[in-house]
């Protein structure tokens, strides 16, 4: 595929499932706003319809409840495909909306897109009605996440993380009881090979934390402490601490002093805490569980994701090499999950296929730091994966198949990204 064509594919993807003032994920699998798909989608409008882009990201931040929390899925119109959909987590509001948030990608998104833009102008008027949200979002992650004042912060449902069936979870897992979880179907595995799913006990878990939550009536001045569920994930906490770096040097550029002094020093609080996710033996970073206390010993690539924040060259260049490490056992880069450890599975969802996005913010964090030897192999690694397989959700690392739900927006929206951004096309 010429690279000219596969942008105008990759438009048609995006175009499909445009509603409007948001996107969906895809057609039928995922009938919704989420969150950081909108926000990385963002990036793919910003190079061809700029008002578009920050149109996705008022939308999504319209949304913010008044703690600040950002909630993981908007709930525009009604759809019965989705499960689970706004009666189960009967949050309340109007239009409805999920009760947990997900990865904190929109101030990152804002920033990049503010610094490439052409009309200056919407950019700046934009940033401005973004930043004091985002912001208060920040703030709302550290303090509703981050009681004890670690410098990190919990997810306390796996789907949080975006990462919803990761092998991170599974010992935590086993602390989230079953019993008690009304009876429900499935919708996801109507739309999807059910062999790339979470397992049916995995949802019983997921529901069974939203049913606990629910009964606290989304209170988030006690959720944290309530769950059994509190994990701290690096490429989460990276996620959060590069969009507070980002919108601090913006919030400066456009004179939101106290936005950017506040933001620095989270970014700073974060970055020092990172240090103790270091896993030495796996020569990356890896999950705490807050819980128990134990820093886990799962190779997956939250870890790697760790690279997207500004950490120090060092760990940077580990990551760096820990990628190049993952390349003698897959054939494309990056496995969401080691494929050496037992755990893998090439097919199934979080533990082992590829996602464009995650390439994408691992690509951009080691280009940042300056350690770019695995940057055009990841980079390749995602065009030759879309050439062979098209756009779909996720792919597997050893034989490129393409897995769950087909014609996807965030994966379409990283092409665009990806070619525009190292300069493939012009
Ligand atoms: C799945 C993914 C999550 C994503 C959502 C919509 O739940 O694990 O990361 O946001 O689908 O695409």
């Amino acid at each position: 595929m010429q690279r000219h064509e596969m942008i105008d594919h990759a438009r048609l993807v995006m175009r499909d499932n445009d509603r409007g003032t948001y996107t969906v994920p895809t057609h039928g699998l995922y009938p919704f706003q989420w969150n950081w798909d909108s926000a990385l989608s963002a990036l793919g409008f910003s190079h061809f319809d700029e008002a578009r882009a920050w149109q996705e990201l008022t939308t999504l931040m319209a949304h913010q409840w008044a703690d600040g929390m950002v909630p993981h899925i908007i709930f525009h119109r009604p759809d019965d495909g989705y499960f689970p959909g706004p009666e189960v987590w009967g949050t309340g509001h109007t239009p409805p909306t999920s009760g947990i948030t997900q990865p904190a990608v929109a101030g990152f998104a804002v920033a990049r897109i503010h610094a490439r833009a052409h009309d200056k102008v919407l950019a700046d008027e934009q940033a401005r009605a973004l930043l004091p949200k985002i912001h208060a979002w920040h703030q709302w992650f550290y303090r509703c996440r981050d009681p004890q004042g670690t410098g990190l912060v919990a997810v306390l449902h796996p789907w949080e993380t975006g990462r919803d069936n990761s092998v991170d979870w599974d010992a935590a897992f086993e602390r989230v009881p079953t019993e008690g979880v009304a009876p429900f179907t499935r919708r996801d595995t109507t739309h999807a090979n059910p062999a790339h799913r979470p397992t049916d006990d995995q949802y019983k878990r997921y529901i069974w934390l939203v049913q606990t939550f629910r009964a606290l009536e989304w209170d988030n001045t006690k959720l944290h402490d309530a769950s059994p569920f509190q994990m701290v994930d690096p490429g989460f906490n990276a996620i959060l601490i590069r969009s507070c770096h980002d919108i601090a040097d913006l919030a400066e550029r456009l004179g939101l002093d106290e936005i950017a002094v506040q933001s620095r020093d989270m970014a700073r609080r974060g970055l020092d805490a990172m240090e103790t996710l270091w896993n030495d033996r796996l020569g990356q970073f890896a999950c705490l569980d807050r819980t128990t206390g134990d820093l886990l010993d799962s190779p997956s690539i939250g870890g790697i994701l760790a690279a997207f924040a500004p950490i120090p060259k060092a760990r940077a260049a580990a990551l760096s090499q820990r990628v190049e490490v993952l390349s003698h056992s897959c054939k494309y880069l990056v496995p969401s999950h080691d494929p050496t450890s037992a755990d893998f599975e090439g097919l199934r969802y979080w533990r082992g296929p590829i996602w464009l996005i995650v390439n994408f913010m691992i690509a951009d964090g080691l280009e940042q730091a300056g350690e770019t030897a695995m940057v055009p192999r990841i980079v390749g690694d995602c065009l030759a994966l879309i050439e062979d397989s098209g756009f779909a959700e996720y792919h597997d690392p050893i034989t490129a198949e393409p897995c769950g739900g087909a014609h996807f927006t965030w994966t379409a929206a990283m092409v665009i990204e990806l070619l525009y951004a190292h300069g493939l096309v012009v």
